[in-house]
């Protein structure tokens, strides 16, 4: 079972393959805060430190949003992603 980690709020669950952050987030009380759950505002945006394989692979709009915001390249939008595997993530500044 594939474990999260995040180390902005000192918890470490564990998840079913292909559960989606936002669903995660939504069970449990986490610092990542959601907007339009869509991947267009960027209020989700977190940084990945570890396992960035392991989460879904970023599609084009991630993508083009993420360089609209210039931001670096460890970093996604918690509801576009899926995580098939361990990951350690923290929220982004
Ligand atoms: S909640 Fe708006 S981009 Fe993720």
């Amino acid at each position: 079972m594939p474990k999260v980690t995040i180390t902005t709020d000192k918890l470490t669950l564990d998840v079913k393959d292909g559960y989606a952050l936002i669903d995660m987030c939504e069970e449990h009380d986490t610092s990542i805060l959601f907007g339009c759950r869509d991947g267009a505002c960027g209020a989700c945006m977190i940084r990945v430190i570890d396992g960035a394989s392991n989460l879904s692979p970023m599609q084009e709009d991630e993508k083009d949003f993420l360089e609209t915001m210039a931001a670096e390249p460890n970093e996604r939008l918690a509801c576009q992603c899926k995580v098939h595997g361990d990951i350690k993530i923290e929220v982004s500044d």
